[in-house]
């Protein structure tokens, strides 16, 4: 695998980074997953757009522009283009506030960010078949994140704990909710829902990542005239609601079949779903 790091190509496993980067010591940083499908970015600018807003709240300054980046991508692809039979590529961007040689807590004046980037193969997405696509089990927890969810930082300890008490009860992902009962996301992907028949989410704030798969996915259906209701989702709407699905830029939308032992809706994967995933196969490279 050919990697990049600040501004070279060279293969992943030479790649150094000081053990006093700010990034291994504090999680000072943020990161990217972009997904590609036959050497395509699928959303980059949203992505670039996210990465920026993140760069700003972190008062990090790192002047390349979203084309600086487009270049890396297509460069990335290219030199690991043994990559490119899986179909899917992600490539993961991370920068830090960079090497720290005192480990102070103040952000210094005058680091350079550390870049980072590589490309893995991803799993394909989803057959756009409700009767053949695999649905996803799924466990619940309350949230115990921190209060600043919606900035894409490398700190995922809160995300990783979550995820591994999931898979610990033998689910594929696990559904967070807060001291209220609701819904917030999941600890790699956000959540929709489908109740009484209305397609809704929780709304942006700072208890989520906003997601781009999930910002693609409303803009996707709008455009074929279905309305998303970004609302406050009570525990038990989600536990009553017909159809359940979680989005990220590795699952695209995936079907939840089945949560804490009861089955979602009937048990097998909506009608609903189903016009979302064609809907976005559609608008998805738009
Ligand atoms: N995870 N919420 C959380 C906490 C996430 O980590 C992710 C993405 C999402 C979905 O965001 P997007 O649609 O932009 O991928 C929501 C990535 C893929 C990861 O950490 O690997």
């Amino acid at each position: 695998t050919i990697a990049f790091l600040n501004g070279d190509y060279l293969p992943l496993a030479e790649a150094r980074i000081s053990p006093m980067d700010r990034g291994f010591l504090f999680g000072d940083g943020i990161y990217e997953v972009i997904p590609t499908l036959q050497g395509k970015p699928i959303g980059f600018n949203a992505h670039m757009a996210r990465m920026r807003q993140g760069l700003e709240m972190l008062e990090i300054s790192s002047p390349f522009p979203a084309d600086y980046w487009r270049a890396v991508v297509n460069s990335l692809l290219t030199k690991n283009n043994e990559l490119l039979q899986s179909e899917s590529v992600g490539i993961y961007i991370q920068i830090s506030r960079g090497a720290d040689a005192t480990r102070s807590h103040a952000y210094p004046d005058d680091l350079t960010p550390t870049l980072f980037a590589f490309a893995f193969a991803t799993p394909p997405p989803p057959v756009p078949d409700a009767s053949k696509v695999k649905g996803l089990h799924v466990a619940l927890g309350e949230d115990k994140r921190w209060q600043r969810c919606n900035i894409k930082s490398t700190s995922l300890l809160g995300n990783v704990m979550h995820f591994e008490q999931g898979k610990r009860e033998g689910k594929q992902e696990i559904i967070l909710f807060n001291r209220h009962k609701e819904i917030s996301e999941a600890s790699s992907s956000n959540v929709f829902i489908v109740s009484n028949g209305v397609i809704k989410t929780p709304p942006l704030d700072h208890q989520i990542l906003p997601g781009i798969t999930r910002k693609l996915v409303i803009e996707c259906l709008v455009k074929e005239g279905i309305l998303v209701e970004e609302t406050v989702l009570p525990l038990a709407e989600l536990l009553a609601a017909e159809e359940v699905w979680l989005t990220s830029s590795s699952k695209e939308i995936a079907p939840v079949i089945e949560i804490e032992g009861k089955p979602v809706g009937n048990g097998k994967v909506g009608k609903i779903w189903q016009q979302a995933i064609e809907a976005f196969n559609q608008h998805k490279f738009n």
